[in-house]
């Protein structure tokens, strides 16, 4: 059985790391804020004083961070991950960032002889406590196999996507639709209401529908109680739709219709909503 090293302990890592270890593999934590790691020490992790420390203690090691700026910190950063690699290790980065900067770690970790994976995830905190996320995964297939088992611990749905930097650039896409979606339900719950149609008959009829999603049945009760308690923070989605539009750019993408999404969100962080949760929009143009 292969042993882990989870580094990123935040809304995400937490759930995942205790399904890690429910499944049996030795596990070693190391989070920035330490006292993010106790719940997984509890439930039997070890926890290491440094990334470095992590990432020597284990044949897998998986990074769930925020952003750009903090894999790179934990990889290339004093006492990073960097150090420890080499061959027979596989890094696997989970965080949603952008296919340039995966790339350019994957380049990195091979250099050392170590086997690389970007393996972003779809579905919130919810999923991932069940252990049923939806993991999209860009390297060599052979080094998927290698880890699937542990992959399975934590996702439900693998897919292998193509090459290194693939995995992340799907989640983007996806990601644009997360947005976007979230966005028209926010204006479509507010118009419903302003027109004096009944929630529970709006909700009863959009599930009917062909416009049906089960984002719209977790978001729209949570727009309705505002209940914005973070799953995925908004200030989580500002950034991915910040490396859509980098993305897309690059790529020769025109999105006329993201730019107006991504204005908006970024118009809710500017005003206090970055930790709550992302549909909390709802409240937020509702104050406009
Ligand atoms: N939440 C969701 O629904 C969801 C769903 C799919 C994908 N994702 C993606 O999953 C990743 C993690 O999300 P999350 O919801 O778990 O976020 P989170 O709760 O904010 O946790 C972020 C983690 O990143 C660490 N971190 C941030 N900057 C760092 C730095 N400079 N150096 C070292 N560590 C740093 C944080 O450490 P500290 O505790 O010290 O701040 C924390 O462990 C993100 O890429 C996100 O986009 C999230």
């Amino acid at each position: 059985m292969k042993s882990v090293a989870l580094i990123g302990t935040g809304l995400m890592g937490k759930p995942m790391g205790i399904n890690i270890l429910g499944k049996g593999f030795p596990l070693t934590v190391y989070n920035r804020t330490v006292s993010k790691t106790t719940e997984l020490a509890g439930a039997g992790a070890r926890v290491a004083g440094s990334p470095l420390e992590a990432a020597r203690s284990a044949d897998v090691i998986i990074t769930m961070v925020s952003n750009i700026e903090a894999v790179d910190s934990l990889l290339k950063g004093k006492e990073g991950i960097l150090a420890a690699l080499g061959m027979g290790k596989i890094f696997i980065d989970m965080s949603t960032i952008t296919p340039e900067a995966s790339k350019s770690f994957a380049a990195l970790v091979k250099a050392t002889g170590a086997e690389m994976l970007d393996a972003p995830v779809s579905g919130s905190t919810n999923v991932a406590e069940k252990g049923e996320l939806t993991i999209m995964v860009g390297g060599d297939p052979r080094v998927l196999d290698e880890v699937r088992e542990v992959l399975q611990a934590v996702g439900k749905f693998i897919f292998h996507v193509g090459d290194n930097g693939s995995a992340v650039a799907l989640k983007l896409v996806l990601n644009h639709f997360v947005g976007g979606m979230t966005a028209l339900l926010a204006e479509g719950l507010m118009l419903a209401d302003k027109l004096g149609i009944d929630y529970s008959v709006f909700s009863n009829v959009l599930n009917s529908s062909v416009v049906k999603s089960p984002m719209y049945d977790i978001k729209s009760p949570k727009m309705i109680t505002g209940d914005y308690a973070p799953q995925f923070p908004l200030r989580l989605l500002v950034k991915d739709l910040n490396y859509i539009s980098r993305t897309a750019a690059a790529a020769g993408a025109r999105m006329p219709v993201h730019e107006i999404v991504r204005n908006l969100f970024s118009a809710a962080g500017e005003n206090g909503y970055g930790e709550k949760d992302f549909s909390a929009i709802y409240e937020f143009l509702g104050k406009e």
